[in-house]
């Protein structure tokens, strides 16, 4: 299937030129290649999914399910070894990325579960001006052909998944593209399907870096539908380019937690420092920002501070154990975090815990007396930092966070449920949680971004539903 040619270096190594390394961002060492693969492969891989889609789509729902059940069960034998493949390539700690192993195959389950439940309906026609006796819809849901599934590199196991098993379950079949940095991981997952016995063509990876071939797929004629999960810019990049089909866009974030008067404060303190803290804050959900009433902010202040003090920083591969900071993905998102911290300090933010830099480990930091004026306070960083803005109101904090161009999720801590939910109502964003940091799992709710956060919704469910389109038959009796 490569195409790559062997060529010498300067030192006489060979080198493979189609070839991508992919290096850990713990050791920078060598842990494997992935291809990059030319146009011409990319055609072959989509030209043989359009041909295997009419098989795929003909047999039987409960039999696309049984795939699915083998697939979960093959994944949970095999979530050691995966996990710390994930720990390596993405630098999650073995905790956290067992756990995504496990969710997975539970959400892959629970995708053939729900699938037996999803039915089509009757809708008659004699209860509307001009409809008649005798006249009716029957309606189903059909499948629309090749799924292409972008996923990003932070969750390489999970967030694949959750676009492949309800494309396949549905009757699509998926053309899957894992990020570079994750890409390994990904080819793990997709043999698992394969091992389940997923037909040649049904699901099939195309790798290479985004920057080269992604125009080329995205706008490619065999693609039907378009399931991405990334960044605001790339979403918005393809969106602009690809041709009249559906999307799915699951994009950046800059979720606030909202802390009222009558919070529970140890309890807000407790969401708040693991909702961003827990994988460096490399999590689209992650809390990126507080927004508390002055008249908390030094007791809550208090509560964090000790809370960051029990976090676990480090490296993820020494052990076995969570570690709930570790290096970044990369040196440039290191850089990027450590420009926004450098922004807010010249600004006049106290930075009131970490700040401190090793490679790409940012220590976690706290910002408090964080501006509008600073960069901070409206850019997802995506790491280990967290500012503090502080408000006069809750009719402030609702504004403040309006301003956002992102609706990604919000968290309000309040004890009046009455306040929680006026707040609930009019944040602009696609889930609102209440006393509790703001997560897209479980995997079966809705999950959805509005304004520059996404289009469409995930969830089980939700994404077998965005995956196909409805039929309607008109029975005229
Ligand atoms: P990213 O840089 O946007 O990459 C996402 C995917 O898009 C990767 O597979 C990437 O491939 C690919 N890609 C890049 N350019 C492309 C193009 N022109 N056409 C098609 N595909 C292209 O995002 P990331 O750094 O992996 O992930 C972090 C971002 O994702 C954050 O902004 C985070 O908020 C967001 N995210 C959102 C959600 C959500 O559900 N809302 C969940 C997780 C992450 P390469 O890796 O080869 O470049
Ligand atoms: O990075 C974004 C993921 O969708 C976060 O998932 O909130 O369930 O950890 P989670």
């Amino acid at each position: 299937m490569s195409s790559s040619k062997q060529v010498k270096n300067r030192k006489g190594k060979a080198m493979d030129h189609n070839k991508i390394n992919i290096n850990s961002p713990i050791s920078n060492k060598l842990i494997g290649q992935v291809d990059a693969m030319s146009k011409e492969e990319v055609d072959s891989i989509i030209g043989k999914a359009r041909k295997s889609w009419p098989e795929w789509n003909n047999k039987s729902s409960s039999e696309r399910m049984k795939y699915l059940y083998r697939a979960a069960e093959l994944l949970l034998e095999r979530a050691d070894e995966l996990s710390d493949l994930m720990v390596l390539e993405v630098g999650k700690d073995k905790k956290s990325a067992y756990s995504e192993v496990v969710r997975t195959a539970e959400m892959i389950q629970s995708t053939a579960d729900i699938a037996k439940s999803l039915n089509g309906g009757m809708i008659p026609a004699d209860n509307f001006p001009g409809g008649a006796k005798g006249k009716f819809a029957i309606t189903k849901r059909e499948s629309l052909g090749v799924v292409l599934a972008v996923s990003p590199f932070n969750y390489p196991v999970n967030l694949a998944a959750s676009k492949i098993a309800p494309a396949l379950v549905a009757g699509n079949v998926v053309v899957f593209k894992p990020a570079t940095q994750g890409s390994l991981s990904g080819i793990f997952l997709a043999n698992v399907f394969k091992e389940a016995g997923i037909p040649d063509g049904v699901l099939s990876v195309v790798t290479g870096k985004g920057s080269e071939i992604g125009d080329y797929i995205v706008t490619h004629a065999g693609i039907d539908f378009i399931n991405f999960t990334g960044s605001t810019e790339v979403g918005q990049h393809i969106a602009s380019q690809s041709r009249m089909i559906p999307l799915l866009m699951e994009l950046g974030g800059k979720d606030a937690a909202i802390v009222l008067e009558d919070a529970d404060l140890e309890l807000a303190a407790k969401h708040i420092v693991a909702g961003a803290f827990s994988y460096s804050g490399q999590r689209c959900t992650a809390i990126k920002r507080i927004l508390v009433l002055e008249s908390k902010a030094e007791d809550l202040i208090k509560k964090i501070l000790v809370r960051l003090g029990e976090l676990k920083v480090g490296n993820p591969i020494d052990t076995k154990d969570g570690i709930d900071v570790v290096p970044l993905i990369s040196q440039n998102a290191a850089d990027f975090v450590e420009e926004l911290i450098v922004d807010a300090k010249e600004k006049g933010a106290k930075v009131l815990f970490g700040g401190q830099r090793e490679g790409n480990l940012i220590h976690p930091t706290l910002l408090d007396h964080v501006t509008t004026d600073m960069r901070v306070a409206w850019e997802e960083p995506f790491g280990p930092v967290l500012p503090i803005l502080r408000v006069k109101s809750m009719e402030e904090a609702i504004d403040l966070a309006n301003q956002s161009e992102y609706g990604l999720q919000s968290a309000v801590f309040t004890t009046d449920m009455n306040k929680a939910l006026e707040v609930a109502e009019k944040l602009e964003v696609g889930t609102v949680q209440i006393n509790n940091k703001t997560e897209r799992g479980p995997d079966n709710l809705p999950f959805l971004g509005v304004k520059n956060s996404g289009l469409g919704v995930q969830g089980i469910q939700y994404s077998i539903e965005a995956m196909t389109r409805l039929k309607s038959t008109v029975i005229n009796l």
